[in-house]
């Protein structure tokens, strides 16, 4: 179309972030020019609108293209805090609660859409059980991570929520937003645009509830608001989901009013196949590794007193006996399928 804008493509990802497109014009003038480093160097510096960090320049950006782990390159790029939630993801409460979502409404789908994907580790555990996966996020850093050491295999988008999905009608056969509505600008056209992409099952994890004090809230919803947006759907307490797959018990469904003390809510709407690998389980194929968090003894050693803050008192996993069996082992995290540059 003459007089569009050009969407820069870069290590497969493109940039549709609305708002951006003077950095979306440097970024396909590096391009046209031969220089997809130098392309990757402009986008890696484009953070959210509420970083609270400094924004890397190009010297830190290129360092974080050269980093061999994932770590390093979050340290390089100013992750922060937020790099300490990326790196120990895997066994946070609020992780195994998604988990435990796809467990048990996403066993057997063909393909995964996630919206707020991050840097893409429910995408690596849904790749790892065969499925095609997909996802967006509106910082671009956080899906070149993804491409780079999380989950290769991905197909991702930068744009923003507000936006339509870049997928047609029935695309995927599960949509999830996990850990990410509450923090939307419209969480009812997100909600819109999952039911649209998905053909069998619309997920959402870990919204926040208003009714309950959270240390990084964003725009909550009371249990009732929130099924409001997803009329018909399966309701759970979030961390109840994260409990019974560690535990090896089933989700109890929950009506809104019973969820009125449940830091964050859990819907689902619709049902995948039912069969294939477990989510509760490593994939076939997992090379663990032990958790990094625990050391000698089985002593945990968290990333920051505000880490432990939150998530410290919901980590009963990892608190284990000494005399677990290794499939054990595995369901409470204490052995972990990291990325090999973790
Ligand atoms: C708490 S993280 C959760 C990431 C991932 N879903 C997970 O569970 O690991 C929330 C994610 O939502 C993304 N996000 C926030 N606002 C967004 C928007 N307007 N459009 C797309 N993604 C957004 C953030 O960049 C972030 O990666």
């Amino acid at each position: 179309v003459t007089g569009a804008a050009a969407v820069p493509v870069v290590a497969g990802i493109p940039f549709l972030r609305r708002g951006r497109e003077e950095l979306a014009a440097r970024a396909q003038e590096r391009l046209d020019a031969g220089d997809e480093r130098g392309a990757l160097v402009v986008l890696l510096a484009d953070v959210d609108d509420w970083w609270p960090f400094e924004v890397p320049d190009a010297a830190a950006c290129g360092r974080a293209v050269d980093a061999p782990t994932l770590r390093e390159a979050m340290h390089h790029l100013g992750y922060g805090p937020v790099g300490d939630y990326f790196a120990h993801r895997w066994s946070d409460p609020t992780f195994l609660s998604g988990l435990g979502l796809l467990e048990a409404h996403a066993r057997g789908a063909g393909s995964v859409f996630e919206l707020g994907c991050g840097i893409g580790h429910l995408l690596r555990e849904c790749a790892a059980r065969g499925m095609a996966v997909a996802g967006g996020d509106v910082v671009f850093s956080k899906l070149w991570l993804c491409r780079r050491f999380v989950c290769p295999s991905a197909r991702l988008w930068c744009f923003d929520a507000a936006d339509p999905i870049p997928l047609a009608d029935g695309e995927v056969d599960v949509a999830v937003c996990h850990d990410a509505l509450h923090y939307l600008p419209d969480a009812a056209h997100a909600v819109a645009e999952l039911r649209r992409v998905a053909s069998r099952a619309v997920l959402v994890g870990h919204a926040h509830n208003a009714d309950v004090e959270n240390l990084s809230p964003g725009s909550p919803r009371s249990a009732a608001g929130w099924a409001g947006l997803l009329p018909g759907a399966t309701l759970y307490d979030d961390a109840q989901l994260g409990e019974a797959l560690w535990r090896g018990e089933s989700p109890r469904p929950r009506r809104a009013v019973e969820l009125g003390g449940a830091a964050a809510v859990a819907l689902a709407l619709g049902r995948a196949a039912g069969d294939g690998p477990s989510f509760a389980d490593p994939a076939p194929g997992a090379q663990l590794r032990p958790n990094p968090l625990l050391g000698p003894g089985g002593t945990i050693a968290w990333p920051s007193e505000r880490y432990a803050q939150e998530y410290g008192p919901l980590s009963e996993h990892l608190c284990a006996p000494p005399d677990l069996t290794a499939a054990e082992r595995a369901r409470r995290r204490l052995d972990l399928d990291l990325p090999e540059a973790w």
